[in-house]
């Protein structure tokens, strides 16, 4: 796979691996990759925790599962994240961005344009989406044979000052290095991130995972390869779309949209 084909083709996997382990070759492939980012006087502040334990993973399983029913049924998801859901193609292919759910159980459908209503997140409640998709959250966490912990170290990451920007902006390069290497091993990647949305649960992870004070856990992944038929959950979407170059590039100063690529990049796989 060339680099450019990998850069247009990596994407987030929102459906189940097999439940092979990730060799060892792979995992360590993958943290040579990382460590290869740029960062910060080559400061390099990424740390990362490899989880192949399957006690371990059920207990994050259980966790991420339970936060995504918790901030799913008190409404703090919707309300925080509802500018990026998009429910129709055409809405989607006007704003070119967020996440367009793409797979509805048919008995929501009806529903879409009320989700963000008091009325819709109750009607989600007694419809019990939180629980489904809870539920199948912690299948896809608990399926998973591989588990990515990524740290920083607080001597680098200091919040407030400019070193944290710093040392985000390499760990998300760090991070990208292992997303594209993951499409190139036939491998999926997808954040755990629900646990972040709640307060509490994300330090029961740090726990478990035996996190020093010299170290802030930053986000944890789940890995694994992709099975040949990738099923999708009952509650699904796709987010390919992106922004036309004549809306995020500008030319020569920021009142001028780069215009002449629109094309080009539509016509790109
Ligand atoms: C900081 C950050 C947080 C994200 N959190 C989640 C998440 O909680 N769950 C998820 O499925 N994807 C998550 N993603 C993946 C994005 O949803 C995804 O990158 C975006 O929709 C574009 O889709 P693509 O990765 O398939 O190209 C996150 C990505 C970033 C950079």
């Amino acid at each position: 796979m060339d680099l450019f084909d990998a850069i247009r083709r990596r994407k987030t996997t929102n459906g189940p691996f097999l439940p092979d382990p990730v060799s060892e070759e792979h995992q360590r492939l993958l943290m040579e990759l990382a460590g290869r980012a740029p960062s910060q006087l080559n400061s390099q502040p990424w740390r990362f925790v490899l989880i192949e334990n399957r006690d371990t993973i059920e207990k994050v399983a259980d966790i991420s599962g339970s936060s995504m029913t918790e901030a799913m049924s008190n409404g703090t998801f919707f309300e925080r994240y509802k500018p990026y859901f998009r429910f129709s193609k055409e809405e989607m292919a006007q704003r070119r961005d967020g996440m367009l759910f793409d797979k509805l159980p048919a008995p929501l459908r009806p529903f879409t344009s009320q989700a963000f209503t008091p009325g819709g997140q109750k009607l989600m409640n007694s419809l019990r989406v939180p629980q489904t998709l809870g539920k199948e959250n912690r299948k896809l966490v608990a399926g998973s044979p591989l588990l990515l912990g990524v740290m920083l170290d607080r001597s680098e990451y200091r919040p407030g000052e400019l070193s944290s920007f710093y040392s985000i902006f390499s760990m998300g390069a760090a991070m990208e290095n292992i997303w594209l290497a993951t499409g190139a091993l036939g491998m999926g990647i997808q954040f755990v991130s629900f646990p972040m949305e709640v307060p509490g649960r994300w330090a029961e992870i740090e726990t478990l995972l035996q996190v020093p004070d010299e170290l802030e856990l930053m986000a944890v992944y789940r890995l694994g390869y992709l099975p040949e038929e990738q099923r999708r959950p009952a509650i699904d979407w796709s987010s390919h779309e992106r922004k036309l170059p004549s809306q995020y590039v500008f030319s020569e100063n920021c009142r001028t949209p780069r215009t002449g690529w629109d094309e080009a990049s539509t016509s790109s796989p």
